[in-house]
This record gives C-alpha cells, structure tokens and sequence, in this order.
C-alpha cells in the first residue's frame, strides 16, 4: 500500500489526515493510505523511513518546517527561497544510498491562492505574528504580491528593523498595517482560548485578519476581529489547497 503521512509534534490539531482519507475515498483511490507520525524530535525522522519503507510523501507540520532541511536531499526552488519546507517526496533506490528526499513549500501556493481574491488596495502594509516556519511561507508571498511586511514576535532582535515586538504594537502601527496574519500557533486547539497578545482596541472595518489556525473554525484572534468589524479568514482554504498540491507533488 502506497504509504503517506505527516510529521511534527503534537498533532492532534490537524485534519490533514482527514482530508486525504476522504480524498482518497471520493476519488477512488485505493492503493494509498495517509498516516499521522507524531515526532517527539526530528531526530527520530531516518528511523521512521527505514521502519516504513512504502512511505513515499510526507507533510511536515509544526514544529519541524526548518528543522527538517538538514535530513533532505536537496530543496525544489520555491523552498530554498522560503527556507522551509512542508512536503517531501521519498525516492526509495535499490542501491548503496536506499533512499533520497526532496523537499517542497506547498504553504506559499496555499497562502496566495486562497489570501489573494480577498486582497484590496487598502492592504499595503502587513504584520505577521510570528517568526517561525509558516511566517516565512507568508512573508514570501506577500512580499511577491507586492505588500511591505514586518513580523511581530516575542523577541527582540535589534538587527532586523522590520520586527516588532508584541508590547512595542500601539495604536499608529495598527492604523498603517491594515492586514494581520496570524502564524502562530496560539488559539489552536485544545488551547483555543489564547490568541496573540495585539492591542485589539485599535481594529477597524478596514483591518483584514488571517489566521492560518483552522481549527477551532472560530479562533479568539477571528472572534476578537469580528467584534471590531474587521474581515477575518481562517487558514482551512490553505490548508486544503496546500494539500492538494502536496499531492500533485506526490503522484509526479
Ligand atoms: N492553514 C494551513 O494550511 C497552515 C499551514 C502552515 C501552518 N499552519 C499553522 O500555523 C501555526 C504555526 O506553524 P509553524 O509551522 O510556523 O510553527 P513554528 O515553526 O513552530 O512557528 C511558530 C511561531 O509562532 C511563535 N510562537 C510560538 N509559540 C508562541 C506563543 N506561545 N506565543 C506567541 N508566539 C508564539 C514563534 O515566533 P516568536 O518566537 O518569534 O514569537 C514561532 O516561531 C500552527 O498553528 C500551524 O498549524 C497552518
């Protein structure tokens, strides 16, 4: 049975394997089965493909998307770019090295298609809340559509002028950035309760908020947007188109 799945730590948040079981079904494909592979560390990644060996793709999800370039091969342009990656495709070879990877960012196809038919002239300028493996997907979108970005993140980092950090957000900087993409994983559940720590009093009508979390559907940070006004987006339309393009990427 043609083997794919998704790696990172914890996973119990996600619908990937959902998704692609009832693809599966829907398109009738029965010769391949999607796994979760919960990794405590990344390190355990060559022992799960020497333990599986029909795993042919893999989906890697927080918090491995840059901890995992070391163990591929080689990176497909778009990934190099970004500098992180959430699809592999395993070659198995019947040779002295038995398998190689190749490693793809099928994020950045998911966060544009879904993020631009809703883009309008007002979004010019945005902020991206945290700095971790989907925030540089992100970040590499946006800037290709042609928008100024800063990240907003816990620490600072006086080297990068275009990051701010959480406490440094007032009321100026809220007015100037008018689309909000949330990359980190606050709100997600079980902790759905939590969402980045933004002075929320300051949204607007014209504020776009994305939160790539998708489930809970509802977030706080989209729930907090709503009730200044604002659009808000989650991150299920990414998540599937993303997935969908993970296994193009697969049957290749
Ligand atoms: N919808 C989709 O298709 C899709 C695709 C990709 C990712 N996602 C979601 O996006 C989220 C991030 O994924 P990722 O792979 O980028 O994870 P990651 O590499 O671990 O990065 C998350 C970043 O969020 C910030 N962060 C982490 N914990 C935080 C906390 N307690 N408070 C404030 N900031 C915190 C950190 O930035 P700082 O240290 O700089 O603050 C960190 O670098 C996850 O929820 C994932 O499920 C969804």
């Amino acid at each position: 049975m043609r083997t794919f799945g998704l790696i990172g730590y914890p996973l119990s948040h996600s619908f990937s394997q959902k998704y692609f079981t009832e693809k599966f079904e829907r398109e009738k494909i029965t010769d391949a089965v999607y796994k979760l592979f919960p990794l405590k560390s990344i390190n355990e990644f060559e022992s799960l493909i020497k333990n599986n060996p029909d795993l042919l793709g893999l989906n890697v999800t927080i918090p491995y998307k840059e901890q995992i370039i070391p163990f591929l091969t080689e990176l497909d342009e778009t990934a190099k770019a970004v500098g992180a990656v959430n699809c592999i495709k395993i070659y198995r070879h019947s040779s002295l090295v038995p398998f190689t990877f190749t490693g793809y960012n099928t994020d950045v196809y998911g966060f544009s298609q879904s993020i631009k038919p809703f883009l309008e002239s007002h979004h010019e300028r945005a902020l991206i809340l945290g700095t971790g493996g989907a925030s540089k997907a992100v970040e590499y979108c946006l800037k290709q559509i042609g928008l100024d970005t800063y990240k907003v993140s816990r620490t600072k980092n006086d080297s990068d002028t275009k990051k701010f950090t959480y406490s440094e957000l007032n009321k100026n900087i809220l007015n100037s950035f008018t689309l909000i993409v949330n990359t980190t994983p606050l709100g997600m559940y079980p902790n759905v309760d939590e969402m980045p720590p933004i002075p929320y009093e300051y949204l607007t009508p014209k504020h776009f908020l994305y939160d790539l979390v998708y489930n809970p559907e509802e977030t706080a940070f989209i729930k907090m947007g709503k009730r200044m006004g604002s659009v808000t987006m989650n991150g299920l339309n990414m998540l599937h188109l993303q997935a969908d393009k993970a296994w193009e990427i697969f049957c290749s």
